[in-house]
């Protein structure tokens, strides 16, 4: 595609984007987390800019490069992505950001000493916000785009979710095959909708990324024109 056809796709749409883990402190020194790479959400934040969306992308901590014309927003915690998202969510909101579902009831303010402890200490959790579902739900909410990490009955959770949080589309990932998808370079994926769905076959996830933003551009104007 030329460069001007490029530059038509999202034709200046805002997009904010979540990437990367949250981190979950438990104490100054240690935290709860998880192992995503961020690496499908920052292709995705750079497809939509070189298409012409203007992209926020909201990202936990993750050893990625901020794509070329995207705005970052660096964060740690759940609740630290949910504020900047409900900051600069406009035209479309994807949450791609692996967000920890629990974080600890209680912070230690100084290291947790082993000497202190009677055996082993137990870890009490809380629920974090639903950073996706906060937004979709909201009075007038974004065009709404969900990712699903899922290891078995793919379908069936995918389209849960897609109802759940009031999406418009879902990107349904198989994470049991442990050679794609989560924390890999190659990825695989199906989007649903309400009445519609669309697979990708394995591929690195930069090709992913722009088969991806063209099928969101395509649903995004449909719905607004
Ligand atoms: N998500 C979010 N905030 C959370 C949890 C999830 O924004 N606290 C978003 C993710 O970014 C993703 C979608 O919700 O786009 C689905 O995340 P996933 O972990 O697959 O689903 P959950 O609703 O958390 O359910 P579960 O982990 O139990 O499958
Ligand atoms: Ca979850």
């Amino acid at each position: 595609q030329s460069h001007a056809q490029h530059q038509k796709l999202w034709n200046n749409a805002r997009i904010t984007i979540t990437a990367g883990p949250t981190r979950e402190a438990i104490d100054p020194v240690r935290y709860i987390s998880n192992h995503s790479s961020g690496k499908m959400g920052y292709a995705l934040a750079a497809a939509a800019a070189r298409t012409g969306a203007q992209v926020t992308l909201i990202s936990g901590p993750v050893s990625l490069e901020p794509p070329a014309g995207v705005t970052l927003i660096a964060v740690e915690t759940a609740e630290q992505m949910l504020a900047a998202t409900e900051e600069t969510a406009m035209d479309v909101f994807i949450g791609c950001a692996a967000v920890s579902d629990y974080r600890p009831a209680e912070v230690a303010s100084q290291k947790i000493k082993k000497e202190q402890q009677q055996g082993a200490p137990s870890l009490s959790l809380i629920k974090n916000p639903d950073v996706l579902k906060t937004i979709a739900t909201s009075k007038q909410p974004p065009f709404c785009i969900g990712f699903a990490a899922e290891t078995n009955n793919l379908r069936e959770h995918a389209l849960a979710k897609l109802d759940a949080k009031k999406l418009k589309l879902i990107v349904a990932n198989d994470v049991s095959d442990k050679t794609i998808g989560f924390n890999s370079e190659q990825n695989a994926v199906t989007v649903y909708w309400q009445d519609g769905k669309k697979a990708f076959s394995a591929q690195n996830k930069t090709s992913l990324a722009e088969a991806l933003n063209q099928l969101f551009a395509e649903h995004f104007f449909n719905e607004n024109k």
